[in-house]
């Protein structure tokens, strides 16, 4: 959804009737008028303010309030405003105030004099509630969508790589050599509970708080369960009060959202030093990657850099919703009018990263195999699979460890690797070791040996592989 550029007004101040009520005599400060507006930004919400209120016009005429006819106009009118909003010929202005005011407004002056009656049995407090609820189902199910086509590009690389090795880490430290396949999975399954996560979120978004007016419910015999399933709302909030000041669902998202973000700016933390020419893990396409002003030879990974940092402005805008909620009393607040640029922001932004981050794995990354090889080869991340292979002959482990924990400072003192000890050198070790030591620190091996279930092991990655598929 795009956001129009709102017009400045043109009318007066004087002659600004307050949409409010006669209770005004004089106009609303000029710059105060600006200050109170929300039109610049909640235009967002005009399709789901729109759809709303044709599910109230519809309620108001089932219900008798107003005439069928009158129900029809509404309705009509309403829908040539969307297809004015969508052919860019809505245009707002700051008078307005904000996006309800401004259809309603429209909405008049398409219908005439009916259109004042839209507004029967409603409040824009509930109204507000209701588009953003609206809104926010809309968008957490566009990004759960984005998460499984991000699960999707990484799946891709995971299926290519299963017997390709890669140092895995502790404290950044080599600790055990890993199937590339099953760190990327690891990934897969962190974004899987995002969207799990957001489904769960998306539970307590789809209540409907329509007709609880302002604050305390209407005089009027409304059906609120009629708007709450005309809007595929699954239910209605039970107190009014709590329907019209109730905005833990946007602290939940935002929440949810920052999981999301937290996720992917680790996967772009480990993208960017793969990249770098100290690990030299992948290389970076030209799809993806950026060059310096400066630096003719740099290649830098702008999509990773920029999506761990907009990870920040996604938590910042969670801290803001929680500190704008902690001291509000019941019920509606002007406050809750903050609750908007932020939750938009965090929409675009998480939207925006999860495409950049599937391009990126679609199209903007390849890992270098020979490299990876090389590295699993050159260090002592085997040295727990000498510990295990002597606990099997049934050296108790921690004597082993201690055993092999020797073996590493010698080696390294003569510049060795444990592969270029001598089976003699071995048994001066421990009389248990025999020929089979060597196969069994080969890389390729202590992977494929790592098979207790969610291991590393190239059969648990199999088997992983396609519990993951099958997910998508
Ligand atoms: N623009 C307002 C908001 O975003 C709409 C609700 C206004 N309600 C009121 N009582 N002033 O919260």
């Amino acid at each position: 959804m795009r956001s129009l550029p709102v017009q400045q007004s043109s009318t007066p101040n004087s002659e600004k009737s307050a949409t409010w009520s006669q209770r005004f005599e004089g106009a609303l400060h000029p710059a105060i008028v600006l200050f109170n507006a929300s039109i610049s930004f909640d235009i967002e919400l005009i399709e789901y303010d729109l759809t709303g209120s044709q599910a109230h016009a519809k309620m108001l005429a089932k219900q008798g309030i107003i005439s069928a006819v009158e129900g029809d106009q509404l309705v009509a009118g309403l829908e040539q405003i969307r297809q004015e909003y969508r052919s860019n010929q809505f245009h707002p202005t700051v008078d307005d105030e904000d996006v309800h005011f401004a259809v309603e407004k429209r909405l008049t002056a398409i219908v005439g004099d009916v259109g004042k009656k839209l507004h029967t049995a409603r409040s824009r407090n509930d109204q507000v509630g209701t588009d953003t609820r609206l809104y926010l189902r809309d968008q957490i199910q566009q990004i759960r969508q984005a998460i499984k086509a991000f699960q999707s590009a990484l799946l891709t690389h995971a299926e290519q790589h299963i017997e390709t090795l890669i140092p895995g880490y502790t404290h950044l430290q080599r600790a055990q050599p890993i199937s590339l396949a099953h760190h990327l999975l690891a990934y897969i399954e962190m974004t899987e509970r995002d969207w799990q996560r957001l489904g769960d979120v998306s539970k307590r978004v789809n209540i409907c708080p329509l007709g609880a007016g302002a604050l305390a419910g209407t005089t009027f015999n409304i059906d609120r369960h009629f708007t709450a399933s005309e809007l595929g709302f699954e239910s209605v909030y039970a107190n009014s009060l709590d329907a019209v000041s109730d905005r833990d669902f946007v602290v939940e998202f935002m929440a949810a959202a920052s999981l999301v973000m937290a996720h992917l700016s680790r996967l772009s933390e480990e993208v960017i030093f793969w990249a770098t020419q100290e690990f030299g893990f992948i290389s970076l396409t030209d799809a993806c990657a950026t060059g310096s002003s400066i630096m003719p030879q740099k290649k830098n990974p702008d999509v990773p850099e920029l999506v761990r940092g907009k990870t920040g402005r996604v938590f910042g805008h969670l801290q803001a919703m929680l500190t704008v909620l902690k001291g509000l009393p019941l019920a509606y607040n002007k406050d809750f009018q903050e609750d908007k640029e932020g939750l938009f922001d965090t929409v675009k932004t998480v939207k925006a990263c999860l495409e950049a981050m599937t391009i990126l794995f679609d199209e903007g990354i390849a890992f270098k195999p020979q490299r990876l090889a090389d590295a699993v080869a050159e260090d002592f991340s085997n040295a727990t699979d000498v510990a295990d292979y002597l606990a099997a002959k049934g050296v108790p482990f921690r004597e082993a460890y201690g055993l092999v924990g020797k073996v590493v400072r010698t080696s390294l003192a003569a510049n060795k690797l444990l592969k270029d000890l001598t089976l003699s050198e071995w048994q001066a070790l421990h009389p248990a070791f025999e020929s089979d030591i060597y196969a069994a620190i080969a890389p390729r091996q202590v992977v494929a040996a790592r098979n207790s279930f969610g291991g590393t092991g190239f059969d648990q990655v199999r088997s992983a592989l396609s519990v993951a598929k099958s997910r998508l």
